[in-house]
């Protein structure tokens, strides 16, 4: 089988990059290792920037997003017991952002792949790319016992943290940036009504705690976690109590509590795989940088790589001229890196850091009241927040 460019991975970025080349006439596959049930049933990102969205129309998607994503036009920032709202909107010259859960992203993006009839593969065993480093790369994956080879022009590594197209590059062609944080996030999602409007991120000696949601009745809810947690030492009980412990005396007052419908942690990790260009394989999305999620900016980083992507795939098969791909590397990663430098910095801001004195936790305490008293700090948050322009 012969396509123009294979795609690696189903997940945002994958099926985004997919959506968008398909709708120009680009033909692609999607090749996924995982089933279907189990890529729309992991509970990720659920923050969308405008940008986000707008690229979600342009790939034709846009119509469940904006009937049933939740606009909103701040957040609040909780410590030392009240909570201080930042007026995302006001700030930012008008922009909001949109709680719309990452499964439901992945669901649209999948059903317009359906109706489309582009191919899509899930459950793709022992997925290899080759010859990347010539004009003629290959695909190769066995389903259902068969060997399968796919011929393209090039590849797009989609495929996360985890995937093998970043791990199938020499390492003297690589540089990697990491650092990964003495913590993580113990997350549970609830059918209950979320306590608060908009999110609530807070501060708090026992460490960090954030209000989520996914719509009006579902709540999501994150607690900063030891790294080496054990998740079933958590039950429903215990991590209520200790959600309210961090909040506000309002807030922990309207918490409605309930049984967890999915309860999983994650650690936190900010890295940076450079140059994200080798030959003809293209890294988008996880595959090339993680963030740690204070800033919500990881599945949104993934959608920006995809609109400097799609946009240089479609250069080049309308011009032949290869210069967007020549520079997709580049341009991305000058984005990656200001939402890296957001996402560190909140995070630093916000968490509970296990070996820092109290040196550490009074320029914490510093900073939020900065933030809170000046219009050019609090505006700098804003704008990053609502994600900066691509
Ligand atoms: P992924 O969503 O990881 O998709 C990659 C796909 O490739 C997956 O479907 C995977 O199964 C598939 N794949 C992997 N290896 C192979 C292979 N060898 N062959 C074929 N397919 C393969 N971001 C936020 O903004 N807010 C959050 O709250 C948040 N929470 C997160 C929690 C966790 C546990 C993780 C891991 C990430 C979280 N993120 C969050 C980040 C956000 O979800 C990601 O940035 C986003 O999913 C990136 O999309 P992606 O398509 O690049 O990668
Ligand atoms: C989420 O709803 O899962 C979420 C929201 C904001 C974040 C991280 C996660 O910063």
């Amino acid at each position: 089988m012969r396509v123009q460019v294979a795609i690696i991975g189903a997940g945002p970025s994958g099926l985004l990059l997919g959506q968008l080349l398909n709708r120009a006439g680009i033909e692609t596959i999607v090749i996924e290792n995982k089933s279907q049930d189990y890529v729309l049933g992991r509970i990720r990102a659920g923050v969308l920037e405008q940008g986000t969205v707008e690229l979600l129309e342009q790939a034709g998607v846009g119509a469940r997003v904006h009937a049933e994503g939740l606009v909103h036009h701040g957040i609040e920032l909780c410590f030392g017991g009240a909570r201080h709202r930042i007026d995302l909107n006001g700030l930012s010259g008008g922009k909001n952002v949109t709680v719309y859960g990452q499964t439901e992203v992945t669901r649209d993006l999948m059903n317009a792949r359906q109706e489309a009839g582009a191919t899509l593969i899930f459950c793709a065993e022992q997925v290899s790319v080759h010859g990347f480093d010539t004009a003629k790369p290959s695909v190769r994956y066995v389903k259902d016992g068969v060997q399968n080879e796919i011929h393209c022009d090039f590849i797009a590594g989609c495929d996360g943290f985890h995937g093998v197209c970043r791990q199938s590059v020499p390492t003297s062609a690589i540089t990697t940036h990491e650092r990964v944080y003495p913590f993580g996030w113990l997350g549970v999602l609830s059918d209950t009504p979320p306590v608060s409007d908009e999110l609530i991120y807070a501060r708090h000696e026992r460490g960090f705690a954030l209000c989520s949601m996914r719509s009006r009745s579902r709540s999501r809810y994150y607690i900063q976690c030891a790294v080496d947690e054990k998740l079933d030492t958590w039950s429903d009980q215990a991590f209520w109590d200790e959600l309210r412990r961090r909040l506000d005396e309002k807030a922990a007052d309207m918490l409605v509590t309930g049984p967890s419908i999915e309860k999983s942690i994650a650690p936190l990790r900010s890295f940076v795989a450079e140059p994200m260009r080798f030959g003809t394989l293209f890294l988008a999305g996880d595959a090339a940088h993680i963030v740690p999620p204070t800033g919500a900016k990881g599945l949104n980083l993934a959608a920006s790589d995809v609109h400097y992507l799609s946009s240089a795939f479609i250069e080049f098969y309308e011009s032949r001229k290869p210069g967007a791909l020549d520079t997709y590397s580049n341009k991305s990663l000058r984005r990656v890196w200001m939402a890296e430098r957001f996402s560190w910095w909140m995070t630093s801001l916000m968490h509970k850091f296990p070996d820092a004195g109290s040196f550490t936790e009074n320029m914490q305490l510093a900073e939020l009241e900065y933030l809170l008293g000046s219009e050019a700090a609090s505006t700098a948050l804003a704008e990053n927040y609502v994600g900066l322009p691509f």
